[in-house]
């Protein structure tokens, strides 16, 4: 049994408990934790009206005293991440990490060597890395369907512009963040599953990050439509652009184009895309398109009735923990992503096995927007990615969130 101390009690936590911790039978709660009393509460409750028991805190360094805490699950804002973590593992205790960037390079370096001075097992839970699409192409790709790839893209594109703007009245982390910085604040929903699929860290690596903002527009012109704006919400400047658009290089010769794209109106997407030199997965219209077709896809007709055949090659493709999903682990959260990522937590500390998204996949995922803010205040100009594993990425294995 796995006793579990959760810090962060906001929209995120509060769905994970409830969804995800909640139901998974090797953990049990034993603590929690937010700087909000009200929110401890509420988490209290849901525990007790499950049957479960936990002790709340505001404090979340008494809440990892709590004896006999295993694992530490941070749920808080972006700035809270690393600090938490790091005082997680100089105390022992395991940690499963939300997903955000970080601030600074020394910020990234500390979580590293802390891990590595700990050995403490620490997991990036980026659910992303589960999505069945994202599998679906990496599977593909391993079994060299695409050929050589040499170039991937995604985004992190969601209209985010009421869950921003309304952050001072609920408390959320995003407002002063939109407010004080311009980079590409989100990237890991969209970079996880590509570093997975190009084997960053393991035999390949980020060498250099440009980016560049357009304007900030927006939020502020959003805010001018809202009847019930308070006055900060109305003053508010944000240093945010609307479309970050980055491109990084690797050591092994692709290119990773990301979109942060949160601020003016648009549908979800993460617009995952893998370009080989046999073929291509296009995630928007779920459109694999292979060497060999071009005559057909020359037609209007083709392409009309054959955008979202990529589900043709589900059965040959599609990993088994997709293929064998249940109505709950769909229920739980992200379409069963939320699931597949804390399971594996889960499953990884208790049988001692490598965490499947380490801690140098988070200090090198999120060194993109320390490195991207840069890049933006020198007009896009490169700057080069930290080598956070000194050299091991030369001979460390491949290693996959699940069987591909
Ligand atoms: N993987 C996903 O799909 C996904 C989805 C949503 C959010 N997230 C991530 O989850 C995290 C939380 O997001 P959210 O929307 O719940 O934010 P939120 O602002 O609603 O909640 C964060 C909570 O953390 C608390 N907190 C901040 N610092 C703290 C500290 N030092 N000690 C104790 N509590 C502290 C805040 O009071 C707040 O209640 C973020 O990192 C976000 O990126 C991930």
């Amino acid at each position: 049994m796995i006793n579990a101390c959760v810090i962060g009690l906001g929209q995120r936590g509060r769905g994970l408990v409830r969804d995800v911790l909640m139901k998974i039978d090797s953990l049990r709660i034993v603590s929690v934790c937010d700087v909000y009393e009200d929110r401890v509460n509420d988490i209290l409750e849901i525990l007790k009206n499950g049957g479960q028991e936990a002790k709340g805190f505001t404090d979340y360094k008494e809440a990892l005293a709590v004896e006999n805490v295993d694992a530490a699950f941070v749920f808080t804002g972006w700035e809270g991440h690393a600090s938490i973590a790091i005082y997680a593992m100089e105390h022992g205790i395991a940690v499963a990490s939300e997903v955000g960037c970080e601030y600074s390079l020394e910020n990234c370096y500390n979580l590293v060597r802390t891990q590595e001075k700990t050995g403490v097992p620490y997991m990036f839970m980026e659910n992303c890395c589960w999505g069945k699409d994202e599998l679906l192409a990496t599977s593909m790709a391993r079994k060299n369907v695409f050929g050589t790839v040499v170039h991937c893209a995604g985004a992190y594109a969601h209209d985010l512009r009421n869950e921003i703007s309304y952050g001072l009245t609920n408390r959320h982390y995003r407002f002063r963040n939109y407010q004080n910085r311009c980079c590409d604040n989100y990237p890991t929903h969209e970079l996880g599953p590509i570093a997975k699929l190009l084997d960053i860290n393991r035999g390949n690596r980020i060498l250099t990050v440009s980016s560049f903002a357009s304007k900030a527009a927006g939020l502020k012109e959003y805010i001018k439509t809202r009847d019930d704006a308070t006055p900060e919400m109305q003053n508010a400047e944000f240093k945010q652009g609307d479309i970050i658009t980055t491109v990084l290089t690797c050591a092994n010769g692709e290119t990773i184009l990301l979109r942060l794209d949160t601020t003016l109106p648009r549908s979800y997407s993460r617009d995952f895309t893998v370009r080989g030199t046999k073929g291509l997965y296009m995630q928007d219209t779920n459109t694999v398109y292979l060497d060999g077709e071009k005559e057909y896809w020359e037609t209007p007709e083709f392409v009309r009735n054959n955008l979202c055949n990529a589900k043709n090659y589900e059965e040959e493709y599609l990993p088994k923990i997709w293929k064998d999903v249940t109505p709950e682990t769909l229920a739980a959260g992200h379409g069963g992503m939320d699931w597949f990522a804390y399971k594996a937590f889960v499953d990884a500390l208790e049988n001692g096995t490598p965490m499947p998204i380490d801690v140098y996949d988070s200090a090198t995922w999120q060194a993109v927007a320390v490195l991207s803010e840069i890049s933006i205040q020198q007009g896009g100009a490169p700057q080069a990615m930290p080598d956070f594993t000194n050299g091991q990425w030369f001979h460390r294995p491949r290693l996959d969130v699940c069987e591909l």
